[in-house]
């Protein structure tokens, strides 16, 4: 409309008469934008005019401010990103982790599903109002952004966080309930995780939560999202994803992404072995494309090897995947233990530093590329001398002195080396014991825990015995 005002309406310079009726016209234009923008702010700053949210919410807000008992798992809400034509294959990586006892939360779906899985316990709602919107890409994006407002507007009691995951997204519950319990819900919070691989967040950003990985909102920021949220969608319309148009609604309020290294979106191809065998110190929390991955496990099927995770993560939610070093003097070996996945032996001396850098097992997510990501990593040697030798998680039991897990050697179909020692020491078994982690431990500052050779490093019928425990204040992890 201004564009085409602007240009010169008259060649030639205008008489009198044309400058009163020029000046009348300007007049009534000044007025009708006047009105016009007035209309438009008085819409717009009270949007739940159009979209009037349920009267209750202003209860429930008052009732989660008294409510000020530790976070548990009743306090979040999940929002699942399904749609009907898939949710039927993919609810298996849900069902791996959603408790029907105690998780809340649903699944949106654009329709109702043709079938549903007989045995599913994951309620599911419809997404409702979301065609309207202009869109360039993809249609669902504007659902899936959507939900986090959906999922608000239901006005359930007593909700401190949402947390958007996809179908794919397999979440450590414990670990989540122990990372948002650290922050008040009654302030806005934005947490998550950006991309592994840094082609992602270029292109995407650093400061957006990733929303495979899953990301959580607390409620006091859900409350001024929903506000804006349908005006977000409106703005963003030309944007790809869900998850970019949640980030971009987010900035408008001015609240930045606060990090939590234990949410993981996976944006990587290959094998993710490297990251999970060297985690970062802290709770592990999700998972994400876990089916266009290798599976966690060699041989074995992607939700097979979740369960087997998970079946260690039971017992010790805290530890799961949670990193040690020792060494073998005697022998010259470096040891790492990922508690309840893997356990790497180097048949050389290797320094912490190393030990605790992710082996590149895997490429960048659009490219395929060996790096950059957003860590560093350490190329896994060609030299079959070089490779450390992988033991796999076996079997977990949970007595009163702790957990006793066991590792299996992996014999891959790769070269072996002819002198490493390890293949003539023959160990076959790991056997690693640890107390139970406390979730309080990831209140404070983390140290990485040491661990101790038993009975002085001795292989009895191909076993070894490896204690996990506190280090002592002095100790260090020395060559
Ligand atoms: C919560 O509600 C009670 C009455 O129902 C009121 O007295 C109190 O001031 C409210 N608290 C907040 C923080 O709004
Ligand atoms: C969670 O905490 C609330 C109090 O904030 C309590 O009423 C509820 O029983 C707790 N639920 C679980 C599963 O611990
Ligand atoms: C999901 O699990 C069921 C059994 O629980 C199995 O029959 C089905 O094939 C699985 N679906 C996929 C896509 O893996
Ligand atoms: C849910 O509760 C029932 C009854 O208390 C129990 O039998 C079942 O094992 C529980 N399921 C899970 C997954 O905890
Ligand atoms: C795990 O170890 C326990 C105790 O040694 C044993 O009873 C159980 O059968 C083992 N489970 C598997 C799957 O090997």
């Amino acid at each position: 409309m201004s564009h085409t005002r602007l240009e010169p309406i008259h060649d030639s310079p205008p008489k009198l008469g044309d400058v009163i009726v020029l000046l009348i016209r300007a007049g009534v234009l000044v007025c009708l934008v006047a009105s016009v923008s007035l209309a438009l702010h008085s819409t717009f700053s009270k949007p739940d005019r159009w979209f009037p949210l349920p009267e209750h919410i202003r209860t429930v807000q008052n009732a989660s401010v008294i409510d000020n008992g530790p976070t548990n798992i009743s306090h979040i809400l999940f929002g699942i990103a399904g749609s009907a034509n898939t949710w039927h294959d993919r609810i298996n990586y849900s069902m791996l982790w959603w408790n029907p006892n105690t998780t809340r939360g649903f699944v949106w779906l654009d329709k109702r599903p043709r079938i549903l899985h007989a045995d599913t316990s994951i309620p599911y709602q419809i997404s409702q109002g979301w065609t309207r919107f202009r869109h360039v890409h993809s249609a669902s994006a504007v659902r899936i952004a959507r939900i986090v407002y959906e999922s608000f507007k239901l006005g359930l009691p007593k909700v401190r966080w949402f947390v958007m995951g996809d179908d794919d997204t397999v979440f450590f519950t414990e670990n989540l309930v122990t990372v948002l319990g650290k922050y008040d819900h009654n302030l806005m919070y934005y947490i998550g995780a950006c991309s592994e691989s840094v082609e992602q967040n270029v292109m995407h950003s650093y400061n957006m939560a990733f929303g495979g990985g899953g990301f959580a909102i607390s409620y006091a920021l859900a409350a001024q999202l929903a506000k804006i949220m349908d005006g977000c969608l409106k703005r963003y319309f030309y944007f790809y994803g869900s998850d970019q148009r949640v980030w971009a609604c987010v900035h408008e309020i001015g609240v930045p992404l606060t990090r939590e290294g234990g949410f993981h979106q996976f944006d990587i191809r290959g094998n993710p072995y490297g990251i999970l065998a060297a985690h970062p110190l802290e709770p592990l929390v999700s998972l994400h494309h876990l089916d266009q991955l290798h599976p966690l496990f060699p041989n074995q099927t992607p939700i097979y090897s979740m369960k087997k995770l998970i079946s260690a993560y039971s017992i010790d939610p805290a530890r799961i995947v949670q990193q040690s070093f020792c060494y073998d003097h005697n022998r010259g070996w470096s040891i790492s233990i990922s508690w309840g996945y893997t356990i790497q032996i180097y048949t050389t001396l290797l320094i912490a530093a190393d030990l605790q850098m992710p082996l590149q097992t895997f490429h960048t997510w659009r490219s395929w590329k060996d790096g950059p990501f957003t860590f560093n990593t350490r190329p896994m040697s060609s030299d079959p001398c070089q490779k450390p030798a992988l033991f796999f998680l076996d079997n977990v039991t949970n007595g009163r002195s702790g957990s006793v897990t066991t590792y299996k050697r992996y014999e891959g179909k790769e070269a072996k080396c002819k002198t490493e020692d390890i293949n003539h020491a023959k160990v076959q078994k790991i056997k690693v014991s640890a107390l139970k982690l406390d979730p309080e431990y990831w209140k404070n500052v983390p140290r990485r825990q040491c661990c101790k050779l038993m009975n002085g490093g001795s292989i009895k019928d191909g076993s070894m015995h490896i204690r996990i425990r506190k280090c002592r204040l002095q100790e260090t992890i020395t060559i």
